[in-house]
């Protein structure tokens, strides 16, 4: 059984976190192949300096959350998660937090502008317990449970962007998972999978000298045997809630697959604390197949909930509206469409017309596979921060005014009552092979990318292929605005319509 030293952890925090860095000196055990590093080597978790409940305790303080909506950059923005909990989340993570940019004493101006943007304390909305916003129907709405996510390498660069929030929500979440290019560029997410060191320190000073929990989300390795030495190194390390998202750090863009679910119940019979397990969750019945397959405690959706906000609603939607009822709820794109505006508007917090914009294209997706044209009209709309209220969203809410006319008129036809010989794009499920539910195109439904065009691996298709994945990444959300979302979607359409022919390859689910 070799040993080695592992790289020194970059621990810069508290005088804790400095302890536990200089006194790693990390061993390694080998599993087959596989080099996972001896978890008795790190410190141990140590007493935090203030009274925190233990993870079951805190996990039941929360009344048990068991639907989670995922941390989801520029899209689990403060009006996206009060849709999403009014529609049976339990608890809603907010986008991911780069702590750098949150702290960044090198420009106040930027450092304000970025917070304002990504967890606004001004208004008193994020984070609330009750929000008292002047529009109506807000006012019985929360902003609580909330999880605040952050990404960092630096432990107290990450334990000070921790402190400006722990007054406003319930847990900091360490990102560990992001597979995106700039997440290497930047060494955070799943780029710190190399690194159990400087991951124990991250947590470990958040879990010494932070005020409320800090929990993790993770993605697994090939080796089930490393994925749960690892998740358990982050136990160790002071994480009170860990998610796992069952797919490796390859599993992304055209490449991502279906999440191992094995992997995910390995985990919790590992760990003592609560976990939620991510992936695979894309129609309301998956989330008992998810706790049933994982054994979770609970079951986190990212894109299943945002084409169906109703993903996890308890109850059972039959009307005239759906008249082939599927046991299962798929609201209306266009009621859900107005009602998620409704919130924006009532808002003080001002939301990014980016968000709105992804918001809108995903959410009506089926609707605009059909009425393509009007893709244009939601492409050229914005927010109007200057003006108040509804006037804010005045430009979305004509769009989907235009979009509800042709649903109604398709709705009459009695064109869609049956199933179609030939299916929208994306409306084919790789789970089903083609065979599951039918949705109406007016419906809130999954959304399944279509599979890669053969050969499109070689010379300018394989351009192509880096273009559109970088075009769909984290980063692009997060820094180039609006104008990348319609140039994304416009890319996504050419592809999809490309493929259109291909549809008898390999179905292949992509991640963001
Ligand atoms: C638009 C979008 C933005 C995302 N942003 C984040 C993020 O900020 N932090 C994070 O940990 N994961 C992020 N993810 C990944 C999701 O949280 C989730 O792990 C992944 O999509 C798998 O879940 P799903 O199969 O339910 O989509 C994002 C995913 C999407 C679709």
């Amino acid at each position: 059984m070799p040993e080695a030293v592992a790289p020194t952890a970059v621990a810069s925090g508290s005088t804790n976190a400095k302890l536990a860095a200089a006194t790693t000196t990390t061993t390694f055990t080998e599993v087959g192949p596989v080099e996972i590093p001896d978890l008795d080597s790190f410190p141990p978790t140590g007493t935090p300096i203030h009274p925190k409940l233990a993870s079951w305790d805190f996990y039941r303080s929360l009344h048990s959350p068991q639907r989670i909506v995922a941390p989801m950059v520029d899209q689990s923005e403060l009006p996206w998660r009060i849709l999403s909990r009014r529609y049976g989340s339990d608890l809603v993570y907010t986008p991911m937090i780069n702590a750098k940019l949150f702290v960044d004493d090198a420009s106040r101006k930027k450092k304000v502008k970025y917070q304002e943007v990504n967890f606004n304390k001004e208004f008193g909305e994020e984070g609330a317990a009750l929000l008292s916003s002047e529009g109506e129907g807000c006012s019985a709405d929360s902003d609580r449970p909330l999880f605040v996510q952050f990404c960092s390498n630096d432990p107290s660069t990450l334990l000070k962007a921790a402190q400006v929030v722990e007054d406003r929500c319930d847990a900091v979440d360490l990102n560990l998972g992001c597979p995106q290019h700039i997440a290497r560029r930047g060494h955070y997410g799943s780029y710190l999978m190399e690194d159990w060191p400087l991951i124990f320190a991250l947590i470990n000073n958040l879990h010494l000298n932070l005020k409320i929990p800090v929990t993790a989300k993770m993605r697994v390795y090939e080796s089930t045997e490393k994925t749960v030495a690892y998740a358990r190194l982050l136990e160790r390390a002071g994480a009170q809630i860990i998610t796992v998202h069952g797919r490796t750090r390859a599993m992304k863009g055209h490449f991502t697959g279906l999440a191992d679910w094995a992997k995910i119940r390995a985990v919790k019979q590992a760990v003592g604390v609560p976990v939620f397990a991510n992936g695979n969750v894309l129609y309301p019945g998956d989330f008992d197949k998810a706790l049933a397959g994982t054994g979770a405690d609970g079951v986190m959706s990212a894109e299943g909930n945002l084409y169906n906000p109703a993903i996890f609603a308890r109850t059972i939607e039959r009307g005239p509206m759906f008249p082939h009822a599927p046991e299962l709820p798929f609201p209306s794109i266009t009621a859900m469409a107005n009602e998620y505006l409704d919130i924006v508007a009532s808002l003080r917090t001002p939301t990014q017309s980016s968000a709105i914009k992804a918001h809108l294209f995903r959410l009506c997706r089926p609707a605009l596979e059909v009425h393509k044209e009007l893709r244009e009209h939601l492409g050229k709309s914005r927010f109007d921060g200057a003006a108040k209220g509804e006037g804010r969203v005045a430009m979305y809410r004509a769009f989907v005014a235009e979009l509800e006319q042709r649903l109604e008129a398709d709705r009459k036809s009695g064109k869609w009552d049956e199933r179609p010989e030939t299916m929208l794009p994306g409306s084919v499920s790789y789970l089903t092979q083609g065979e599951g539910v039918y949705v109406p195109h007016w419906l809130a439904q999954p959304y399944f990318r279509p599979p890669l065009v053969p050969g499109e691996e070689g010379g300018k298709a394989k351009e192509a292929k880096s273009r559109a994945e970088q075009m769909t990444s984290v980063e692009d959300v997060q820094t180039k605005g609006e104008e990348k979302v319609v140039a994304e979607e416009k890319m996504r359409r050419a592809r999809s319509e490309s493929v259109e022919t291909n549809q008898a390859g390999k179905k292949v689910k992509l991640d963001e």
